[in-house]
This record gives C-alpha cells, sequence and structure tokens, in this order.
C-alpha cells in the first residue's frame, strides 16, 4: 500500500489494483483525511457508521422500523442543483446547449483548490461498487471516495458494493472515478454538524476521463455517485460511445390475466410518477405487476434484436410525499420491512417516519423536517416535498426474480411521460421508431421539488434525461435514431402519456396509480394488434371504448373523454415552444429525420 494512505489507513487495502491505490493515495494527499477507510460493504460496517451517525445527532434511530434511521438535512441541501451541475468535456460543443460547461482543467484547477484540506479531522471512505449485476458480461465498476458516513451507508443500500466487488477489483480494471466531499473540514477545534455541506457546490463530469467530481453537497442525487452522475451521465456517454442507451427509466414487469407477460420501460421527469408506476397495484382484475427497477434503465441489443434493460441499481431512493398505502402499498410495505433511511420527512412522537399523503389525518404532533415542533395547525409542511426514502429493492414485494438478471429483460414498450396540466392526451401511440423519438425529444414537463428552483414552470426535457445527458442533446437524439436503424432490431413501440391532466377548476382528470394498468393495458393490445384506436395528429389515441373502464370512479368516466382530447389549438400553442426548444439545438447537430418530423406535425395540424 503506498505510504501516505498506510500511515492512515484503519486496515490493509483490500486490493491491490495499482490504479485505484495511487488515485486514492493522491486524493488523501490533496484532502488530508484523519483517516482512511476502505468499506467492506458489511452488516458489521453498516452498524458502526449509523451509530456514529446517531452519536454526531445526524441520524435518530426509529423505534417504529427495524434498522431504520431519521435525518433532516441542511435546508440549503434539499435537492439536486441543476445550476451548479457541470458537463466538463474537453470541448465545449460536445456538452451541448443543455448542459453548464466549463473547460476540465479550469474546473480541475478550482475544485482542487476546494478539495485541498478538505477532509481534516474527517474519515476518508474508498467504496467499491459495480453498477448493474456482478455477472454482468460487462460489469460497470465504480470506486467513491467520500467524508460522508450518509453516503457510505446509501451506497450499501444503492449499490451492490463492498468485498463482493473489491474482489472483482482486480489489476487493470476499468472504473469511474467518483470523488465527493461535503466540503467541510474539522480544522482546529472546529466542531461537526448534523449535516456538514458547504455553501459553494460543484457536482462536475469529465466525460472522457470517466470521472465524476462532486463537492459540498450532502444530497442523493449530488452526493451517491453512483445514481445521476455514472449511472446516468457517464453511462450516457459509455452508450453512445458502445452503442447502448443509459435512460432515466422504471422497468416493469406486466403479466395479462392469460398469462402473457411483456416488459415496459417508463421515462418521466423526476418527481413524475416512475417509482409509483413501477410499483403499481392493477386495479384491473387478473393483472400482475412486478418491478425491476424505479429509476435508470440500461438498454442494450440482445443476440435476437430485442432491446435488453438492466436496472444497475440496488434499492431505492425514493419521494416521500404522496405515498401512502393506498397509492403505493408496495413502498409502504418494502420500507416496512425496515433497514431504511429517511431524508428530511417528519418524524412522529412513537420513532416513525411521516410525510404528507402517507395517512390521511396528520398526527397531532411531529418533528417537521426543520426539526421543529409542528402540529395540523402549524400551517406548513411537515415534510419537504422532496423528501426521500432509501431503502433495498429486495424487501419490495413486487419486486421481479429479473430483477437481479445480467442479461437483463426484453422491453416491448417504452412510455415518455411528464406532468402537464393541459395539452397532453392521457396515451397516445408513436406512428414508428422516429415519431417516437420525436416524441420524446420534445418530451415536456412542470418542473418539480426534486431539483432547487421555481416549480410548476414548463420546460422541455427531452426523454426526461434534460438534468442527466452527459453529452450534446442532438448528438443523443442521433443516437437513439441511430439504435432504431440498427440492422435486425425488434423496436419496442413508443408511447406517450400523462397522468397529471387537469380540469379547468384544477382536477385531475385521471385517477392515476393502480388505475394507470388500463392505459398499460391498451399500449400493449396495441403491440398484439387488438385494441381500437382513432388517428390524430400526434398519434393514435385510444377510443373512450378501446380502454378499460370496467370499475373505474365513476367521477372519472365522465372525464374520460377531456383525458383524451387531442385540441388542435392547444397543440398549434404547443408548436411555439418546440421551435424554440429546437431552435436551442443549433442547426447542425439537430438530425434531418427530427425536423422533418417536426414539419409533418405542423402539416397534420393544420389539416385537422
Ligand atoms: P419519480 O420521482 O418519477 O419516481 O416519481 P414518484 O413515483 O415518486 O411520484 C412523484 C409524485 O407524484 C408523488 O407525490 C406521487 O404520489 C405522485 N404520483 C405518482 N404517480 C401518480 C399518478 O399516476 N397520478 C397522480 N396524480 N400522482 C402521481
Ligand atoms: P426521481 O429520482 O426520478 O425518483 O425523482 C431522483 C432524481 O431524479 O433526482
Ligand atoms: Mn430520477
Ligand atoms: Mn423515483
Amino acid at each position: 500500500m503506498p505510504e501516505r494512505i498506510s500511515a492512515v489507513a484503519t486496515a490493509p487495502a483490500p486490493t491491490d489494483h495499482s490504479g485505484i491505490l495511487t488515485w486514492v493515495e493522491e486524493i488523501a494527499e490533496l484532502t488530508a483525511p484523519e483517516r482512511v477507510v476502505f468499506c467492506d460493504g458489511s452488516r458489521e460496517e453498516w452498524d458502526r457508521l449509523t451509530g456514529e451517525l446517531v452519536a454526531k445527532g445526524t441520524f435518530v434511530p426509529l423505534a417504529a422500523k427495524p434498522n431504520s434511521f431519521w435525518c433532516v438535512s441542511d435546508p440549503d441541501d434539499v435537492a439536486r442543483v441543476e445550476d451548479r451541475t457541470f458537463i466538463c468535456s474537453e470541448h465545449e460543443s460536445d456538452a451541448g446547449p443543455t448542459n453548464n460547461w466549463v473547460d476540465p482543467v479550469d474546473m480541475r484547477t478550482v475544485m482542487t483548490e476546494h478539495y485541498r484540506g478538505a477532509m481534516a479531522g474527517r474519515t476518508m471512505y474508498v467504496i467499491a461498487y459495480c453498477m448493474g449485476p456482478l455477472d454482468a458480461g460487462e460489469p460497470k465498476y465504480g470506486v467513491q471516495i467520500t467524508d460522508s458516513e450518509y453516503v457510505a451507508v446509501s451506497m450499501q443500500i444503492m449499490t451492490r458494493s463492498g468485498a463482493q466487488v473489491w474482489e472483482k477489483l482486480t489489476q487493470g480494471t476499468e472504473f469511474v472515478k467518483c470523488l465527493h466531499s461535503v466540503g467541510m473540514p474539522l480544522t482546529d477545534g472546529h466542531a461537526d454538524v448534523a449535516w456538514p455541506c458547504d455553501k459553494t457546490k460543484y457536482i462536475a463530469h469529465f466525460p472522457e476521463s470517466r470521472t465524476i467530481w462532486s463537492y459540498g453537497s450532502g444530497y442523493g442525487g449530488n452526493a451517491l455517485l453512483g445514481k445521476k452522475c455514472f449511472a446516468l451521465r457517464i453511462a450516457s456517454v459509455l452508450g453512445r460511445d458502445e452503442g447502448w442507451l443509459a435512460e432515466h427509466m422504471l422497468i416493469l414487469k406486466l403479466t395479462s390475466p392469460q398469462g402473457r407477460t411483456h416488459y415496459i420501460a417508463a421515462a418521466f421527469p423526476s418527481s413524475c410518477g416512475k417509482t409509483n408506476l413501477a410499483m403499481l397495484e392493477p386495479t384491473l382484475p387478473g393483472w400482475k405487476a412486478e418491478t425491476v427497477g424505479d429509476d435508470i434503465a440500461w438498454m442494450r441489443f440482445g443476440a435476437d434484436g430485442r432491446l435488453y434493460a438492466v436496472n444497475p441499481e440496488a434499492g431505492f431512493f425514493g419521494v416521500a410525499p404522496g405515498t401512502g398505502a393506498k397509492t403505493n402499498p408496495n413502498a409502504i410495505a418494502t420500507i416496512e420491512a425496515g433497514n431504511s433511511i429517511f431524508t428530511n420527512t417528519a418524524r412522529t412522537d412513537n420513532g416513525d417516519a411521516w410525510w404528507e399523503g402517507l395517512t390521511e389525518q396528520p398526527p397531532a404532533h411531529l418533528v417537521d423536517w426543520h426539526g421543529e415542533d409542528w402540529t395540523p395547525a402549524s400551517g406548513t409542511a411537515a415534510a419537504h416535498p422532496n423528501s426521500r426514502y432509501c431503502t433495498p429493492i429486495e424487501q419490495c414485494p413486487s419486486v421481479a426474480p429479473e430483477w437481479n438478471d445480467p442479461r437483463g429483460v426484453p422491453i416491448s414498450a417504452i412510455f415518455f411521460g411528464g406532468r402537464r396540466a393541459t395539452t397532453i392526451p392521457l396515451v397516445a401511440e408513436s406512428f414508428d421508431w422516429a415519431h417516437g423519438v420525436f416524441t420524446a425529444s420534445v418530451l415536456s414537463s412542470e418542473t418539480t421539488a426534486a431539483a432547487a428552483g421555481k416549480v410548476g414552470v414548463v420546460r422541455r426535457d427531452p426523454m426526461a434525461m434534460l438534468p442527466f445527458l452527459g453529452y450534446h442533446v442532438g448528438d443523443y437524439f442521433a443516437h437513439w435514431l441511430a439504435m432504431g436503424a440498427r440492422e435486425g432490431a425488434q423496436l419496442p413501440k413508443i408511447f406517450q402519456v400523462n397522468w397529471f391532466r387537469r380540469s379547468a377548476d384544477g382536477k385531475f382528470l385521471w385517477p392515476g396509480f393502480g388505475d394507470n394498468v388500463r392505459v398499460l393495458k391498451w399500449a400493449l393490445e396495441r403491440l398484439e394488434g387488438t385494441a381500437e384506436a382513432v388517428r390524430t395528429p400526434i398519434g393514435f389515441v385510444p377510443t373512450s371504448e378501446a380502454l378499460d373502464l370496467d370499475g373505474l370512479g365513476a367521477g372519472y368516466r365522465g372525464l374520460i373523454d377531456a383525458a383524451l382530447d387531442v385540441d388542435v389549438d392547444e397543440w398549434v400553442r404547443e408548436l411555439e415552444s418546440i421551435d424554440e426548444w429546437y431552435a436551442t439545438i443549433g442547426g447542425n447537430r439537430l438530425p434531418d429525420a427530427l425536423r422533418a418530423e417536426l414539419a409533418a406535425l405542423k402539416m397534420r395540424l393544420a389539416e385537422a
């Protein structure tokens, strides 16, 4: 082991991978931690670190759930920070118009000064992890250095990590270098706080050198670097280079009453329904839904020409508010099994986590996400709208046995959706792959609390990947088109959905959640050629008879036509903002095929 690490390491390094050891040495030199711990991912390690977090006042053990902890963050560290997220490609044009770009040399210079001495008085953890099944053909490894115990225990839930991965990381094995510091050194008696972080934050990605540097935040999407940073931003670049797709998608297995199984993938922006759809309890009798993944899908072609999807994660980092026994019983059962971390929810007097939507009536007294006393009379939300539970996928009652299959599952249909009060119908089927890619390229949604900034503003979020693209959005569209043009490809059908359309008085036109199976059923029947549809300018929309509405709440039956409506005037208005969006992409990078799709849509709307 190199000298500087052996001087401070608590145990011999579990690897002789010289690339890892040299890098750890270099970072230890720079950040000056008090000690270095190579994480083994064991239960003993979990107990030790959660114990330290309790002692520090970060974690409160929850009496009502086994092995579970509650914590609140700094009030300024509650979500992803898109304006502090950077794609530092060598050429600015490779980052494209949707990313913040800084020259990689400049970014390294600036961030190096932030990292210098940043871990003083703290422990530096070295976490080896694998995104996706360990026995995959080409497993994708990461090594994360962090000075946060919260991050170390969360990575145990969210990834396959520890001794089993160290064993595989033999000399020369490629890995993504992930460096994270909360940016609060404990120099000269500087006391620690429950949620250390820095006002200044950087979430920087260096695609060419497969490196991630994160500084100043402890929030999941900014700090658990396997998730958004690696599995989406860096992986999207790997996918471009290697001919596959890294997408912001849930993966769901659906079996019909006749025993026919289909796997589907669906991309919705953050806080727009992925986790809920991934765990739905179908309201249609005889249908079975099983969960493969709830946030990220890596998809590559199999020998049979079909697109196979793998969930690279091992846990759920789910939005708490709105999650209840009625809306998502599987999520509730998953967290009831314990071994979970709750961040920025409220806490009950009997030692449980609580949030808006968990129960119809709030408890009479809570500790809210600011750590203050709360009663129903307080008039504030007790849980932050982006409060999260972090829990192992294996505890989910609806988990599909295939979730850990290195071959992945063959995808029959892809759904793109967002949160739109108007315009976008409940469901529409694309005419073909290119039209589907076009539809996804202009996907839009109202912004949510999952990212810092204004909530409720409509923005274009192509493929629900706007905050997660590691390269130029125009090249990304070209990559999607090229995937579809691959020889022998047996492509999934593409649909767009909108669970969030509202009536003029602001009420949802569709009940959502378990009733979404009705939409999925229609889509699968379209694949099988048995469901009716009307051709509209934007795609095939079900006739109201074609949707199975048996047992649908009476209040929603009368709203179905409004939910399915394709209003030409609304769409003509929509075209303006689509034009604006395409204009930002830049003429030479926007594929001609998409420009042609837009022209064709305009024509169809003009003729409608
Ligand atoms: P994710 O961040 O994309 O995984 O989204 P979630 O599944 O966690 O849902 C985010 C929020 O949207 C939660 O408050 C959910 O209760 C709510 N939500 C999810 N699905 C639906 C739906 O079908 N209809 C409605 N109205 N709300 C939903
Ligand atoms: P979400 O994941 O998509 O479940 O909200 C976290 C995020 O996107 O920040
Ligand atoms: Mn997400
Ligand atoms: Mn989710």
